[in-house]
């Protein structure tokens, strides 16, 4: 079985290089993937880059937050989901994780190619071999020898350079909508143009022959209410929820929208400006630190070059911010995970399709709401108020569905409170919803196992012949 694989691959990748050769088109010469090979020509930014290996810290976000896996009940991330760390283990992070399962040929799902997307200078590669319609043809399995390489330099940068450039095609596009083509941007603009690429809301949108093509919902603008509309008018769901079958949203990570909605990006303070300040090496040598991580670990370059007060200050007004924004995010959560239960009792108790709609639109956007502020990881330290006006709305919507919920259920003659079941832990939650964690687990470790060294096997003779 192993060696069959490995023998159809070869056959597909030399008919493949066999059919580019005769269209003209060649191996990338835009893309450098390997990182490794800067090491010696920018020492400086490559050391620091690999630095960002010192963010390991794994936290479980579904045993911090219980009620995640019922907000999720019946999509990829009710199985597993942990906080990000540094950019050094984004293709670690994608192969180990449950969301991705354990497929052991192109033909298994669970995920498409797009899953790759924001993980590597590989994608930048694929697309220039193949085109965006290549690359994303098929699903998650395709891409495991071909994408190994994490986050680094060509993400960012021309090959062999230290010129910005836009890595993906459809994020160059997605900017364009927004006015300002990467090619006009001013210096400032690029630095969080390439942050951009990947820290955005996007969603995969499906035609008949791909599973997904990446796209940033922008065409109507990049507010919350903006991108809800764009999804409303092309009815797009990410997933039906396990419990109240809502036609639901997952928000991504809008960062770049998000900062910009802030007081520093309406000033276009960069994300280079606090997540990759300049600094000096020991020779007293100024240049860009790689280490993308937390802009407090290196206060006096990252906000002192601005701002007088000291790094005790803002830590704490930072700190305070999340206080606030995560009590408002507990309660919209607390009002969503009553809504789906309830939901499923009027379905249970024969509410209609008609009833129900006007219900589940107010789940949907409520939800979406809540995932788009909290889903923009450092949202407290970029536009606070901004999370806080919208997780009001998230938690105002929930409540216009539990209203309708609880006539709708009185005229039903159920009755109320619904009972919840006990969710106050991930393993409790997960078995509330029927999820079979055992046989997930147990698969995934025999992914590891078997297909990850293939993987990397084959991706090490590919690389040789660079
Ligand atoms: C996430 C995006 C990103 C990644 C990944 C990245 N860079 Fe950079 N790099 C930048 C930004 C932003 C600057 C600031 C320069 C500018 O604004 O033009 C920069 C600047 C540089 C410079 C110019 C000198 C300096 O220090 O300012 C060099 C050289 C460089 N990077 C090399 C690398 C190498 C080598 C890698 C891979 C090991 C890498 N970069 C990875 C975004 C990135
Ligand atoms: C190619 C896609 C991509 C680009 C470009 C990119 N990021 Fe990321 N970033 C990610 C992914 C994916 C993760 C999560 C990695 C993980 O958890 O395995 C991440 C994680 C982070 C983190 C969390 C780090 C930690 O230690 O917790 C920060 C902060 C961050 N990125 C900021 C930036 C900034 C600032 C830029 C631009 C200079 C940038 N990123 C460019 C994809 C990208
Ligand atoms: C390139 C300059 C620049 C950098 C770097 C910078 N800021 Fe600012 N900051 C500004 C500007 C401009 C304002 C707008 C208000 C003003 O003009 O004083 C501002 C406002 C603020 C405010 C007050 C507005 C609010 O949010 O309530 C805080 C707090 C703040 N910055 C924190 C930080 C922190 C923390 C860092 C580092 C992680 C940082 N800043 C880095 C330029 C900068
Ligand atoms: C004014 C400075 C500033 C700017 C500008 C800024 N950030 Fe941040 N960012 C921060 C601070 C401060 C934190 C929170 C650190 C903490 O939690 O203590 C943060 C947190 C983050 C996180 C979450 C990290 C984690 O592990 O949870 C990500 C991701 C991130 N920023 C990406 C970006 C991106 C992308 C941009 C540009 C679109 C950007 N930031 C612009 C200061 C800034």
């Amino acid at each position: 079985m192993v060696k069959n694989l490995t023998k159809k691959t070869f056959v597909v990748s030399a008919l493949v290089a066999a059919s580019l050769m005769t269209s003209g088109v060649m191996a990338s010469d835009k893309t450098e993937p390997r990182n490794e090979v800067y090491k010696d020509k920018f020492a400086k930014q490559y050391n620091s880059w690999h630095e960002t290996a010192e963010s390991e810290e794994v936290v479980d976000m579904l045993e911090e937050v219980p009620s995640l896996v019922v907000l999720w009940a019946g999509y990829g991330f009710a199985k597993d989901y942990n906080a990000p760390r540094g950019h050094m283990y984004a293709v670690t992070d994608v192969r180990n994780t449950l969301r991705t399962g354990a497929p052991k040929s192109d033909e298994d799902g669970p995920m498409p190619m797009a899953c790759w997307s924001c993980k590597s200078p590989d994608v930048p590669r694929m697309i220039e071999e193949q085109g965006e319609d290549g690359y994303f043809k098929g699903t998650w399995h395709k891409g495991g020898a071909e994408i190994v390489n994490t986050i680094g330099c060509s993400d960012c940068h021309e090959k062999g350079s230290s010129k910005l450039r836009m890595s993906r095609p459809y994020a160059d596009r997605a900017m364009n909508t927004l006015g300002t083509p990467f090619d006009k941007a001013s210096k400032k603009d690029k630095q969080s143009m390439v942050c951009g690429q990947c820290h955005v809301e996007y969603y995969f949108e499906k035609t008949k022959d791909h599973k997904g093509f990446v796209k940033f919902p922008w065409d109507m603008g990049t507010t919350v209410e903006q991108m809800e509309v764009y999804y409303d008018s092309i009815e797009f769901t990410d997933w039906t929820h396990a419990l109240s079958k809502t036609p639901m949203l997952k928000a991504q990570h809008p960062g770049y929208e998000t900062w910009q909605l802030g007081v520093h990006g309406k000033n276009n303070v960069t994300c280079t400006d606090c997540h990759m300040p300049k600094v000096k090496n020991a020779e007293g040598r100024k240049f860009t630190d790689h280490k993308v991580g937390n802009p407090f670990d290196r206060f006096e370059e990252a906000c002192g070059s601005c701002h007088t007060q000291s790094k005790e200050f803002m830590v704490n007004l930072t700190e305070e911010r999340k206080v606030k924004v995560n009590d408002l995010k507990a309660r919209a959560e607390a009002q969503l995970v009553r809504a789906h239960f309830e939901a499923k009792a009027a379905w249970d108790a024969g509410a209609s399709e008609a009833e129900m709609k006007p219900i589940l639109m107010d789940i949907r956007h409520s939800q979406w709401r809540w995932d788009y502020a909290t889903a923009s990881h450092g949202v407290a330290a970029h536009a606070a108020d901004e999370a806080l006006r919208i997780l009001g709305t998230a938690v105002d919507k929930a409540g216009d569905a539990r209203i309708k919920l609880a006539q709708l259920l009185a005229v039903k003659g159920v009755k109320q409170p619904i009972a919840i079941p006990d969710v106050s832990t991930k393993a409790k939650a997960q078995a509330a919803l029927g999820m079979d964690m055992k046989k997930m687990n147990a698969d995934k470790e025999e992914f590891k196992k078997t297909v990850l060294p293939k993987w990397d096997a084959e991706a090490k003779q590919r690389e040789a012949t660079y």
